[in-house]
């Protein structure tokens, strides 16, 4: 039986850190610290969102987190610089080991979606101008739920619009509350980690460590990984 594969889109095959070159000639120096802030304030602002039961798109919680940045790294960029900013938002490049890692996935062995916190439109859009958008299936957005990542309910409503089961259904992403998020849901899971400083948090429930099923570099080799471990 094929198994399904769940694939995050920002920071596991779009580099959300592709415009610091851009931010360089903006902001200088400050372009990797402005990126990093932009990113983990992204997040934050996700995860407040759903604990407040406050719905915005993905799209306004990286608005607001680039003003939050610019203001935490006292960058002054003008209205229009934001918004092309924001635009290239959409058009973040994938990170380089995606395109081969996709292809070369045997697709009688595999069944591959884009699942990610972001539109459907915003998505496809960045799928589209990376030229991914072939690779897959389909592609999911929990924004359908009005929440955000790892409310248990995104996974659930994965597996309903994929026709996976848990125990066949695997999450492959960079960010660890999302591989997190999916093994509590009883899926598997695995751990791109493709810089060797990434820190997989200190997490348990009921009292077991939680580990991804799986660790890889990059997606090179991910489909004979996951063949591999689904023998066991
Ligand atoms: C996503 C976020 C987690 O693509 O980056 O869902």
């Amino acid at each position: 039986m094929a198994l399904t594969l769940a694939f995050d889109v920002y920071g596991t095959l779009i580099d959300t850190h592709g415009l610091v070159e851009q931010l360089r000639q903006l902001v200088g120096s400050n372009a990797r610290s402005l990126s990093e802030t932009w990113r983990e304030k992204q997040l934050e602002y996700t995860f407040r969102r759903g604990l407040m039961d406050d719905y915005l798109p993905f799209s306004e919680c990286t608005r607001a987190a680039l003003e939050y940045a610019c203001a935490k790294h006292n960058a002054t960029l003008t209205p229009n610089q934001k918004a092309d900013l924001m635009a290239l938002y959409g058009k973040l490049p994938a990170f380089s080991d995606v395109d081969a890692g996709l292809s070369a996935l045997d697709r009688d062995e595999f069944r591959p979606y884009a699942f990610s916190n972001g539109t459907e439109s915003a998505v496809r859009g960045l799928m589209l101008s990376s030229g991914l958008d072939r690779h897959f299936v389909d592609m999911v957005s929990v924004a359908d739920l009005k929440t955000f990542k790892p409310n248990p309910k995104v996974y659930q409503y994965f597996l309903q619009r994929s026709g996976g089961q848990r125990e066949n259904s695997w999450l492959i992403s960079s960010n660890p509350f999302d591989v997190i998020g999916a093994l509590r849901f009883g899926m598997k899971a695995v751990w791109v980690k493709r810089t060797s400083s990434a820190i997989f948090d200190d997490w348990a429930f009921d009292g077991q460590r939680i580990e991804p099923t799986l660790i890889v570099e990059s997606l090179t080799n991910l489909g004979a990984r996951i063949s591999a471990e689904s023998r066991h």
